[in-house]
């Protein structure tokens, strides 16, 4: 049970001595990494997190998840960036993107996020959902200085506090910050928040398997320590002394790193699935923010197919071969649905009458990866066995393995993201922070 690398879509792209030729690189890369002497290794805590994570804490979030499934139907989560976005991902990934619409009849409460942006609007819309039912909040925040949740904050602290009384509400505020520092943790030690922990030396696009991720996912009825295993096993398999080209991540950092130097400045990571879209939301954050900087690196983008295949498919077919596609595929169906009979055959579809969706759908990737290869476009192929927690907990760990061998393959440091504060100070200065003006 792990992420599996295929390279049968590469054969026409990168031979195998290329291959060859980045493996002492790749090696030494990895030593490096978990040896901790390369450039960033203050923020590389995340390489042991699921080992070392905090279990005292990891119990609370159970014990707290609890509490909000007991007394909530909504779970208002505030946060931006790597705040949110990987709660966000395991969550649809796991459960689907109509986990609302199902989260009451399973006895769960809803969750949803906001200020991931200065929209009014999409305030007052989650605002009208929650209604007059009884509801918490996590806001996430390390800082506690980035705008856009701020401001979200205020308005739902605002409204809470409106409806059960500052003193019940501060039961209902959960509070995932710095531990030392920062707005938040001062709001929370005055107003007597329960705290969980950002912790320091991981960034927010490696955070998901800090308190930053797994409350939410626990609220939203998820197995977290599956999930932390299904992690721990790939931090192993990354750190086991064997043949690096055995390593999914080592193999998917080198081939990544094979194609841009040959001109494919971008990914498009690619699923069959509309439940991996939040995913592939996260895994750009991760890609962007790790690799793009110095005038460097893959920009990465996204894509469900079969619906995309009918908008930007046409571009990756014949536009310009800028890009390669990264295909994530899950081998077992997740589904039993076949295709339906009819009174009549007008549609002519009973061809495959009776035949599982997932053969359909496994059909139109063998298509497409054959289609785009034939026109230039290099395919990796990632497969899962299942959708579940454990996989995911692993396939999370190799994303972020694999984009740290990468990034120091590249030559830049992947830890850190400077491009994000430049705005973040910007917009201080635009609506008169005191201590931003020019
Ligand atoms: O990855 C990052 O560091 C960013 O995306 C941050 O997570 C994001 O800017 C939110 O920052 P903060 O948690 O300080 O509000």
């Amino acid at each position: 049970m792990k992420v599996t690398f295929k390279k049968d879509y590469l054969k026409d792209f990168v031979a195998d001595s290329e291959v060859e030729l980045l493996k002492p690189t790749a090696g030494f890369v990895r030593d490096t990494l978990l040896a901790r002497t390369g450039v960033g290794n203050e923020m590389e805590d995340w390489l042991t997190l699921p080992s070392d994570y905090d279990k005292e804490e990891f119990a609370r979030i159970l014990k707290v998840a609890d509490e909000i499934k007991s007394d909530s139907k909504v779970l208002v989560v505030i946060g931006i960036g790597g705040s949110y976005l990987g709660a966000r991902a395991v969550i649809e990934f796991l459960k689907s993107e109509f986990h609302n619409e199902k989260a009451n009849k399973e006895g769960l409460p809803e969750v949803y996020f906001v200020g991931t942006s200065a929209s009014g609007r999409y305030v007052d819309d989650v605002i009208d959902l929650i209604g007059n039912r009884d509801f918490s909040i996590n806001i996430i925040s390390k800082s506690g200085t980035t705008t856009e949740p701020a401001i979200a904050f205020r308005t739902f602290k605002s409204l809470i506090e409106k409806k059960y009384g500052k003193e019940e509400a501060s039961k209902r505020i959960f509070a995932t910050t710095d531990a030392h520092k920062g707005a938040l943790l001062n709001v929370a030690k005055e107003n007597g928040y329960e705290r969980f922990v950002v912790p320091d030396g991981i960034g927010g696009r490696y955070s998901v398997l800090s308190a930053v991720g797994l409350l939410p996912i626990a609220v939203a009825g998820i197995n977290i320590q599956k999930l932390m295993d299904g992690a721990k096993a790939a931090q192993e398999e990354f750190a086991k002394d064997e043949d690096i080209l055995n390593k999914p991540s080592i193999l998917y950092a080198i081939y990544r790193n094979i194609l841009y130097r040959k001109g494919f400045d971008v990914e498009t990571i690619v699923g069959y699935e509309p439940q991996f879209r939040f995913l592939f939301e996260w895994w750009k954050q991760l890609m962007a923010e790790s690799e793009g900087k110095d005038n460097k690196g893959i920009y990465p983008t996204s894509a469900i197919f079969s619906t995309d295949l009918h908008s930007i498919g046409q571009y990756i077919q014949d536009g310009k071969k800028i890009l390669f596609e990264t295909i994530l595929d899950i081998t077992k169906p997740i589904s039993d649905r076949v295709v339906p009979s009819a009174d009549d055959n007008t549609d002519n579809l009973d061809y495959i009458l009776n035949k599982p969706m997932k053969e359909v759908n496994e059909a139109a990737l063998t298509a497409t990866a054959q289609a785009h290869t034939s026109a230039g476009v290099p395919n990796i192929l990632l497969q899962l066995d299942d959708l579940d927690e454990f996989n995911l907990g692993n396939l999370i760990y190799f994303f972020e393995a694999a984009v740290a061998v990468s990034g120091y393959l590249d030559g830049i440091n992947p830890f850190d993201q400077p491009g994000v504060e430049i705005y973040k100070t910007n917009m201080f200065k635009i609506l008169g922070k005191p201590g931003y003006t020019d």
